[in-house]
């Protein structure tokens, strides 16, 4: 069956106005099955947020040396090594209204640059507006001898890591 008997083809090489809108709306159709298929997939899969992993490794004690305060940035976390020796770690997060602190070694204090909340080393307000302490994480040590900390686990105040 040739093309004008199909009716694709009026004029000499041209399109009918037929066959454009037969083209038109099945193009249409397309497009309204792929939404439709799209949304249907997005409804269908789980409402998961993924949440970053809430541990990470800070390699051997060897790295931080007594008496050091340390912000591992990437984790907003600083991690403490009294000069005895133990570790602990604290939330970088200011309890007022969340800003990052700084560690500032020369005034051997913990402040926010939002409102000018102090911590003591230990994380304990010494100024400012920040209604509680910073909140201290659960460290411990692998198998191979790294430092571990758990950002989903809490401790008191009064929790360190003897190495
Ligand atoms: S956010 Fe730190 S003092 Fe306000």
């Amino acid at each position: 069956m040739d093309e004008k008997e199909n009716g694709k083809e009026g004029r000499e090489g041209s399109v009918t106005r037929r066959y454009f809108l037969e083209l038109l709306g099945l193009g249409s159709i397309g497009i309204v099955s792929v939404g439709s298929i799209a949304l249907s997939a997005s409804y269908l899969s789980p409402n998961v947020v993924k949440e970053p992993p809430t541990k990470f490794k800070l390699g051997t004690p060897s790295n931080f040396s007594p008496g050091s305060v340390t912000l591992i940035q990437d984790q907003n976390v600083f991690v403490v090594r009294a000069k005895e020796g133990y570790f602990f770690a604290l939330s970088a997060t200011c309890t007022h209204l969340g800003c990052i602190t700084n560690w500032k070694g020369e005034e051997g204090i913990i402040a926010c640059p939002c409102h000018g909340s102090k911590f003591n080393r230990e994380g304990t307000v010494i100024g400012g507006p920040a209604p509680k302490q910073l909140p201290r994480f659960e460290m411990t040590l692998d198998d191979q001898g790294n430092l571990i900390v758990d950002k989903g686990v809490k401790v008191d105040e009064h929790n360190v890591l003897k190495v």
